[in-house]
């Protein structure tokens, strides 16, 4: 689908459709070969996936929410979780969201991860409000412009770190080693590239995870509790991450229990009474 051009700084984005036919690697893919075509375990790479629509997005204006609520239903009762939330994130902003176990903070994180498309109020990604866009629309935004890394990390153990960070690329119909490989060293990691999930630590698993959510180069990285599973030391080298991050273009959303974690990102949040306010040191 092609959209017209737009005036202004509005990008536009189009991914071209690929087909579900198996890639053939260029040179400096990952290919077909012995380290990439398969994994310890034999299972093929996956087929890139089917894409197929233009989005106009404005990559300035990352998350822009007003009036957001959302209520579950608990028997015949409604749970209202979140409350008439207004919220803004730009590029390259770290913001950080506390506040107690089941005050809405990963049920505000999936609605702007597109995991949650049941609430009222209004929502935009990029400029677009999130009910505007079409199921593909949305597929193409997660796997493009929205990073996930989540507190345990979800490495797929019969591929290396490197076939791992990959992926995103090439269930896009992409893949290139040389760019993985060039993430790795920028985060200091490439003497993990080679090796399998199984083979590193928890916190270069969790790392691991993150580079991955980065591999598409992600406009807005979302991370629920990142540090919730590691120790001191790698709760910091995480949080080091992030910030290079959002240096490198991204806006940042990260939920946790730690204010010590919290503390580190430029804004921090406080959700509370179904309401994210400013948060009181
Ligand atoms: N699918 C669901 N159905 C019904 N209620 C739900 C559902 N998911 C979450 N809830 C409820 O919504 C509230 C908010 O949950 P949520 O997971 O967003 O909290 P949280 O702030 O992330 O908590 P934690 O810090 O423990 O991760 C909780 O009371 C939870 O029980
Ligand atoms: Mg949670």
């Amino acid at each position: 689908m092609e959209l017209p051009s737009a005036p202004g700084q509005r990008k536009r984005y189009s991914v071209q459709e690929s087909t579900l036919a198996p890639v053939s690697p260029r040179p400096g893919e990952l290919g077909r070969g012995p380290l990439s075509a398969r994994g310890a375990a034999g299972n093929p790479m996956p087929a890139s996936l089917k894409v197929e629509c233009g989005t106009d997005l404005d990559m300035d204006k990352v998350v822009e929410i007003s009036g957001l609520s959302k209520a579950y239903t608990q028997g015949h009762e409604q749970i209202l979780v979140l409350e008439n939330l207004d919220f803004s994130i730009s590029k390259g902003e770290f913001v950080s969201v506390v506040g107690p176990s089941g005050s809405g903070k990963s049920t505000f994180l999936n609605i702007i991860g597109l995991l949650d498309d049941v609430y009222s109020g209004e929502v935009r990604l990029f400029g677009r409000r999130i009910e505007d866009l079409d199921e593909s629309e949305k597929a193409v935004l997660r796997l493009k412009n929205i990073g996930f890394v989540f507190q345990f990390d979800s490495l797929l153990p019969e591929f290396t770190v490197l076939e791992n960070i990959e992926m995103p690329a090439r269930v896009l119909g992409g893949g290139d080693a040389g760019r993985g490989l060039e993430l790795l060293k920028r985060f200091d990691l490439e003497a993990i590239a080679g090796k399998f999930p199984m083979e590193i630590s928890g916190g270069e698993k969790q790392r691991s995870a993150m580079l991955r959510a980065l591999r598409n180069g992600p406009a807005l990285l979302i991370a629920d509790e990142p540090t919730g599973n590691l120790d001191r030391h790698n709760s910091g080298v995480i949080l080091d991450d992030l910030r290079r991050a959002a240096g490198l273009g991204a806006a940042v959303l990260m939920v946790t229990h730690n204010d010590e974690a919290a503390r580190r990102a430029d804004r921090v949040l406080r959700m509370s009474g179904g309401k994210l306010g400013d948060s009181v040191p």
